[in-house]
């Protein structure tokens, strides 16, 4: 039996490949060495993909972690998103342009909608579609669609998404989008999976943490691992960073699944989709 770990752990890809199932977050990393660094460590401790986007202000260190770390770059999953202002077909290959030479880097592994804009997201799909077949971003996706955003785009899609990436913690579950998109083979990202720490204190997490002598962020973490999701926890800590990887050595047990499952409440942490056209 192979064990898994940070660096093997993968979802399948609906074109083919796979996708690392931890990611690091980088979102309010600060430019220049602190987020480099914090790829580099990642990467140091086996993690082999990197989540940041425009809006970050960051891609350009992201880029500089990939190339220095001296790992294959065909080793390391890198995505990045196409943000508000860029929506539109021209307007979108421009910044795709751009987010790649920041970067620094020949292509990415994966290119994201950040949010589902109205009036233009169709039309920046086409886009997305473009920039996937000349071979610049291996895999194209969504970020922050829920089902009606889904639906929209797949009615008139050529390719679909392949990967939504929405933020999903036991305190905010979305079931009926991860229902949807598991139907279509769509891999689900969890961001936010720590509840950017706002709920690592609640008693049923510490408890089950207590129990199963893990960390509160390795038990939210591990949840979504169980749950078939990709994690993209965001630490500029080794500590944390390392922390939040070891997450294969353990299982949930019924009891502490059940009672993370309960959880659902509905809570949004940073922006919300659901009140999104
Ligand atoms: N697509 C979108 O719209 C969207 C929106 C939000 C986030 N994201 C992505 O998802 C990633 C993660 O989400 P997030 O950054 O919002 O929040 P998160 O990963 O849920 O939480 C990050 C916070 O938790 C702290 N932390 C990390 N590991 C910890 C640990 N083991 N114990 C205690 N505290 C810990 C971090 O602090 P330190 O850094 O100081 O350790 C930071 O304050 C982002 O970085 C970004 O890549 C995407």
């Amino acid at each position: 039996m192979t064990t898994l770990d940070v660096t093997t752990a993968t979802r399948p890809l609906l074109s083919g490949g796979t996708i690392p199932q931890v990611g690091l977050g980088v979102w309010q990393s600060p430019r220049g060495a602190v987020t480099r660094d914090a790829v580099l460590t990642a990467l140091r401790h086996g993690y082999r993909h990197v989540d940041t986007a425009r809006i970050y202000g960051n891609e350009k260190d992201v880029g500089a972690a990939v190339r220095e770390s001296g790992i294959p770059r065909e080793e390391i999953f890198v995505t990045t998103k196409l943000w508000n202002e860029d929506h539109g077909y021209d307007a979108a290959l421009g910044a795709f342009d751009a987010s790649l030479e920041r970067l620094g880097l020949e292509y990415v592994d994966l290119y994201l909608i950040h949010w589902p804009v109205p009036g233009k997201r169709k039309d920046t799909w086409r886009a997305m579609e473009r920039i996937k077949a000349g071979g610049r971003a291996k895999h194209i996706g969504v970020s922050n669609y829920l089902v009606k955003h889904l639906e929209e785009l797949l009615a008139d899609a050529t390719e679909p998404p392949e990967v939504d990436q929405i933020e999903i913690h036991p305190f905010l579950q979305h079931r009926e989008t991860r229902a949807f998109c598991n139907e279509r083979r769509i891999v689900v990202e969890a961001y936010s999976p720590l509840t950017r720490g706002e709920k690592l204190d609640h008693p049923v997490v510490q408890e089950v943490a207590k129990r199963l002598k893990r960390t509160p962020a390795q038990v939210l973490l591990r949840w979504g691992i169980e749950h078939g999701l990709v994690v993209l926890p965001k630490s500029t800590h080794e500590k944390r960073i390392v922390e939040n990887a070891a997450l294969f050595d353990f299982a949930l047990d019924t009891k502490g699944k059940e009672a993370l499952d309960g959880l659902d409440e509905g809570l949004a942490t940073g922006w919300d989709p659901r009140t999104q056209k």
